[in-house]
């Protein structure tokens, strides 16, 4: 397909009421939250992009770095004529790795919500590798049903979820999104997994409070989506991101927090924030070795392999389902 990404049943509008139904949902639950997935609107993602850049995020540069020394690895263990399928591929920046090893790929099918970023990241894979079959989708990963037509031509789906997006999901929400991975991938498909490894708080703290503030800007932003998408009036000084490390339960927390109180009008509904309320933006998992085998097991996925740097900041794993191996 040469278009714009494989809408499976959904357009631009079904976005913005799925938005506007899960802001309304979770500024009148309590405590008040809405889903990290709606963080990616077309800015959401360029900032996440300028994120990957700064000196205080590793997991980016240190994901690369692995990926970088074991894609010929994969590229073996996958074998000739596959489809690559990525969850949440973003800008697919490290996708290139595995496509440039990968021998004689079917189809690359670049998954993601944000769909003005993803129709753009298509538009230039399309344009620096022209034998290549690109056929994005524009969907809910937790949700997908089917992938295009186009990769059962393939003698095997090898799926790719970097980023540690992984960390996003809780325990319940991963292995259940694991299980359908394993169910759209099929027989004989494998999964290349980034995780970020538990370590020093300090340095988790950095990563997500830079010194630049794009990370802020970034949590910001869903309230700046919120002003233009569902007529909302968050008045953007009252407000500030809010991350820690919550060790107990081995997870980034992140928040936007009220300065004072105040009243926000969303799609035509009133809601008063008290001074210090917060509301709950994501959460960033992280995972030791045993964590991502009990992870691996809970979804019936086997390790084939497990990388990490020197430094044993981050993983990657070959997850494989324990009978349909080559
Ligand atoms: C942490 S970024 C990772 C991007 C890229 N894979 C990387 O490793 O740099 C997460 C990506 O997943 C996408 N995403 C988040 N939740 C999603 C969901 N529920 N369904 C589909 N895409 C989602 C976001 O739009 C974003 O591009």
């Amino acid at each position: 397909m040469n278009g714009s990404a494989l809408l499976l049943d959904r357009d631009t509008q079904d976005d913005r009421t799925d938005f506007r139904d899960a802001v309304l949902a979770g500024l009148s639950a309590r405590p008040r939250a809405i889903p990290a997935k709606f963080l990616y609107d077309a800015r959401g993602s360029a900032l996440f992009d300028a994120i990957c850049d700064l000196p205080e995020y590793y997991p980016t540069r240190t994901e690369t770095g692995i990926l970088r020394a074991c894609a010929g690895e994969v590229a073996t263990l996958s074998g000739p004529g596959c489809a690559l399928v990525e969850f949440g591929s973003g800008s697919s920046v490290k996708s290139r790795l595995l496509l440039e090893a990968m021998d004689r790929l079917v189809a690359y099918v670049p998954i993601d919500i944000s769909r003005q970023h993803l129709d753009q990241t298509a538009a230039r894979l399309r344009r620096d590798y022209p034998g290549l079959n690109v056929e994005p989708v524009c969907a809910d990963y937790m949700a997908l049903e089917r992938l295009p037509d186009e990769v059962s031509a393939a003698r095997r789906r090898i799926g790719f979820f970097p980023g540690s997006t992984i960390g996003n999901l809780t325990p319940g929400e991963a292995t259940a999104f694991l299980k359908r991975v394993r169910r759209l991938l099929g027989t004989r498909g494998a999964l290349v997994l980034g995780v970020d490894l538990r370590k020093d708080p300090r340095r988790l703290h950095d990563a997500y409070n830079d010194a630049a503030g794009v990370t802020a800007e970034f949590t910001l932003n869903l309230l700046r989506r919120m002003n233009r998408e569902l007529d909302a009036n968050f008045d953007l000084s009252g407000f500030a991101h809010e991350a820690f490390y919550n060790p107990v339960e081995g997870r980034i927390e992140i928040y936007v927090r009220s300065l004072r109180t105040q009243a926000v009008t969303v799609a035509g509904r009133t809601f008063t924030l008290a001074e210090g309320e917060r509301i709950h933006t994501e959460y960033s998992y992280k995972y030791d070795e045993a964590g991502i085998r009990a992870l691996a097991a809970s979804a019936d996925f086997r390790i084939g392999r497990f990388w990490s740097d020197a430094e044993r900041l981050f993983a990657v794993v070959y997850l494989e389902a324990p009978d349909d191996r080559p």
